[in-house]
């Protein structure tokens, strides 16, 4: 399976043209599954929900979804792409897979970061898996990498590829993304934008290098901080079916989850 990434510099509120660049993008690889940043169509950084509110869309009844079903189709792409979502007048931090065939999964945000909070509702999704051409995929968004307990939940329902998509601003996720993979023997796809954004009284800068992790935690594409940068990397899904460090050693048998009430338990 070919899989990467698409690291761009999504332009703020600029819904149509980010879309533009992405059909560009997807059409100049060949790939069957991409995934893209957090928020890709429409940037990140907004001041208030009436801003938010201005770009969100519904899921599948927007245009974005539209367009971008129409590209996995053309393309015979899978494409996983961070945009906000409108749901009954509020807002999600939403990552959308789109299948070639139109078939959709959303994943809605679990954990959000910072000034999230004052305008995204927590995503109510929970955590789980799709198949695609054989490989169970599940999807986190950017600051979820900081809850091992989301990648440990979507590898026990098998997934062997978790996709990534990110606005990361921290120098953390890329090496904490490996552990994940390490810990999981899954495959993981991180897509980080790049550029910044200067919005007055807010002003963020994100981080690129993007990358992909194989089941042993080696990082086996990436990008650089500040370039755009569309890459694939030929995979085997199967090879995270392998669990075990050596012959008596697998992660799954070897949970002891008497032992971690804990963490079930609000702090
Ligand atoms: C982040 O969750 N966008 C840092």
């Amino acid at each position: 399976m070919k899989v990467g990434f698409v690291q761009f510099y999504p332009i703020f509120g600029k819904v149509k043209k980010n879309l533009e660049r992405m059909a560009e993008l997807v059409r100049s690889v060949d790939a069957d599954l991409l995934v893209f940043p957090e928020l890709a169509t429409s940037g990140y950084l907004f001041l208030d929900e009436t801003e938010l509110g201005s770009v969100a869309e519904p899921i599948p009844r927007g245009s974005s979804f539209k367009f971008l079903s129409d590209l996995a189709k053309e393309t015979e792409t899978a494409l996983i792409v961070g945009m906000p979502e409108a749901v009954k007048g509020v807002y999600y931090n939403s990552a959308v897979s789109i299948l070639p065939d139109g078939q959709f999964y959303i994943y809605r945000k679990a954990h959000l970061f910072d000034n999230e909070k004052r305008i995204f509702k927590p995503g109510d999704t929970g955590f789980y898996v799709f198949e695609y051409k054989g490989a169970k995929i599940g999807v986190i968004i950017c600051y979820d990498w900081a809850f091992p307990e989301a990648t440990r939940v979507l590898a026990l329902l098998g997934a062997h590829i978790i996709a990534h998509p990110a606005n990361l601003v921290l120098p953390y996720a890329q090496r904490v993304m490996r552990a994940r993979s390490i810990e999981n023997r899954v495959f993981t796809i991180t897509a980080n934008r790049i550029g910044a954004e200067d919005r007055g009284e807010m002003k963020l800068e994100f981080t690129g290098m993007s990358q992909v992790t194989d089941t042993k935690g080696n990082v086996i594409l990436s990008a650089e901080r500040d370039s755009e940068s569309v890459k694939v990397v030929e995979i085997d899904p199967a090879d995270a079916e392998d669990k075990k460090f050596t012959p008596l050693t697998d992660i799954f048998e070897d949970r002891r989850p008497e032992l971690y009430n804990l963490l079930t338990k609000k702090f």
